[in-house]
């Protein structure tokens, strides 16, 4: 879970160039904010010393109606501070919606779901759910959708954020410049557990990525023993209706939950809770006490043992 002292969810201290860009507009729209609350704040302390009422004076003083120099001077000096603000903020939200030219980015298609993120990259036909890697020092453009209601694709130290909508495909792009994890968030109210919409951005030096990739592209599944192969049945039994596990043949088309392909390599389990055995079953007797309005059903009906078979198959997963 974070908080806002979470130095991995802060937008002040950027990781990569879009970060970067954000922030300085951030000091930007603030330095004028902060000249123009200086200015007004002076001259209205001055007339209120200056022109306050002193003793004896009780005349109603000389009222002045309209005036042109003034009415012109706070019509441009507007104009003028929002025009220094306009100019680089249109051409950084032109600039990080562009498409780097093609082969110079890693292309991932961004998936909103109620209540999970899906990732899927077409040069290498993989796909994955809660954890998104990316090579540092490269950018990576995404392509941002939903296939329910709108979410917003947020990873607060890259820069950001997008919003995910049904029906319709935005485009941004971040670059991280140093390997680490990042915490990436939902950022617009779509449902009971959007707090709990949550992702990790792991990048990685080239290297890492590429050994990442391969394995993605060609996962394990190894039912080594016996307890493993009760695993796998009850998985083909109970999960495979929505999920896919590609190692063993357990395909994507057509499912609607989380690519569970490599599951045992990941960190969190629903993006947000401890990846070990003990959280993952406590997840699947009751995936709506810890994700309220998730779309995951409950398994209710195993035993403990089969239970133990099926989240250690999972846990095996490469
Ligand atoms: Cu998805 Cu908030």
């Amino acid at each position: 879970m974070t908080g806002c002292g979470d130095p991995r969810l802060n937008s002040l201290d950027p990781s990569g160039p879009a970060g970067e860009m954000q922030l300085s507009l951030i000091k930007l729209s603030l330095g004028i904010m902060i000249g123009v609350f200086t200015v007004v704040t002076i001259i209205y302390v001055y007339v209120l010393v200056r022109y306050r009422q002193r003793p004896g004076q009780n005349d109603i003083p000389k009222q002045v109606e309209g005036s042109t120099k003034l009415e012109i001077l706070w019509t441009v000096i507007p104009i003028a501070l929002l025009a220094v603000l306009a100019v680089p903020t249109i051409s950084a939200t032109f600039s990080l919606a562009k498409k780097p030219p093609q082969g110079q980015s890693v292309e991932v298609k961004v998936i909103g779901h109620q209540y999970w993120w899906e990732f899927v990259y077409p040069q290498y036909g993989i796909r994955t759910s809660q954890e998104l890697h990316i090579p540092v020092g490269k950018k990576v453009h995404f392509e941002i959708t939903s296939t329910d209601v709108i979410h917003s694709f947020w990873v607060p130290n890259l820069g950001g954020k997008m919003d995910a909508i049904p029906g319709k495909k935005n485009n941004m792009w971040l670059q991280a410049d140093k390997p680490g994890r990042y915490v990436g968030k939902c950022a617009e109210l779509c449902g009971a557990s959007h707090a709990l919409m949550d992702f990790t951005v792991i990048a990685q030096t080239q290297q890492d990525f590429d050994k990442w990739v391969k394995a993605q592209q060609n996962p394990q599944s190894m039912a080594t023993n016996k307890t493993l192969e009760q695993g796998k049945q009850l998985v083909a039994q109970n999960c495979i209706g929505c999920h896919a596990v590609r190692g063993a043949g357990f395909r994507y088309e057509g499912k609607k939950g989380p690519d569970l392909t490599g599951f045992g390599q990941r960190t969190t389990i629903a993006g947000f809770l401890p990846h070990d055995e003990k959280h993952l079953q406590a997840w699947l007797k009751n995936p709506q006490a810890f994700k309220p309005g998730a779309r995951m059903p409950k398994i209710g009906y195993l035993d403990d043992q089969e239970m133990k078979a099926l989240t250690q198959y999972l846990m095996s997963l490469k």
